[in-house]
């Protein structure tokens, strides 16, 4: 298999469910020795199994992306087990729409910690071993949230743009170490995503509007796959995509 994906380590935080997931298979499908991040220990640590059994290598690292020390750890572990890391896909998100009016800051802070600060921690964690290495891929998730603003997604659609800025800030500092950098933003992709929202309206908002379009997270390890398999020299910075019903 020469598809620029076999024999490389991946680290994919938010791999319990969704996109993280369905990445994990489908990059260990090709090779890829992957390792497994997310706080539930039981489904990061039973999808390992089920890698290993098929002929893969898979490590589970139960992590709290919003602990800085607890993001160091994983990357260590992920070192001291493969070696190096080739790939960082700082994927773990949490979406809890609701109106801004309604102040629910503890699901704002929530938003903020996981999906700015853990894809933060996350880079932070793995930058010096890939800069040791002179190679290295770093893999940040926004979402069709960060080019666009939705009323009800307000802080969601925030932390995404930030990811967005991020990723770019990211991609001219470290060009000097031979450093890719890419951000996937995806539209309605059917996962558990939607299950965390408690405001009642934006719940059902949101449900019925999966429910009409949202695509098999296939596509999502789709697009990881082509920004990864790329040769060296190519450094795909940004995948945009939606199902194709999917207007705004
Ligand atoms: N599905 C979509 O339509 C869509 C569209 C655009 C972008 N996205 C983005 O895609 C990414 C993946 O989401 P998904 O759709 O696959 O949703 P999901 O099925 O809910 O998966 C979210 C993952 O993030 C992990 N996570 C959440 N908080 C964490 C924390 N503090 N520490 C470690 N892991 C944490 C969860 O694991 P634990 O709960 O076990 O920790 C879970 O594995 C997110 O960044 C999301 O914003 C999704």
């Amino acid at each position: 298999m020469n598809n620029n994906i076999e024999g490389k380590v991946i680290v994919i935080t938010g791999a319990s469910s969704g996109f993280g997931k369905v990445a994990a298979e489908y990059l260990s499908e090709r090779g890829a020795k992957v390792v497994l991040v997310a706080r539930r220990a039981e489904r990061i640590e039973k999808l390992a199994e089920e890698i290993q059994e098929k002929g893969g290598q898979a490590l589970a690292v139960t992590t709290d992306v919003t602990d800085a020390s607890q993001v160091q750890k994983l990357v260590d572990a992920a070192v001291e087990a493969f070696g190096r890391i080739d790939v960082m896909i700082n994927n773990a998100g949490l979406m809890q729409q609701s109106p801004l009016e309604i102040n629910k800051m503890d699901e704002w802070d929530n938003m903020i910690d996981v999906n700015i600060k853990g894809v933060l921690y996350g880079i932070a964690a793995v930058l010096p071993q890939m800069k040791k290495q002179k190679s290295g891929h770093i893999i940040n998730v926004s979402s069709v949230a960060g080019h666009k603003v939705i009323p009800g997604g307000t802080v969601y659609c925030a932390t995404k743009h930030a990811v967005r800025a991020i990723s770019e800030g990211l991609r001219m500092e470290i060009k000097q170490y031979n450093l890719r950098t890419t951000t996937i933003s995806p539209g309605a992709v059917d996962t558990e995503l939607p299950n965390h929202i408690t405001h009642e309206a934006s719940a059902q908002g949101i449900q019925g509007f999966y429910k009409q379009f949202a695509i098999s997270a296939d596509s999502f390890a789709r697009a990881v796959a082509f920004a990864i398999s790329q040769p060296e020299d190519m450094d795909v910075n940004e995948i945009l995509y939606r199902p194709t019903a999917q207007e705004v």
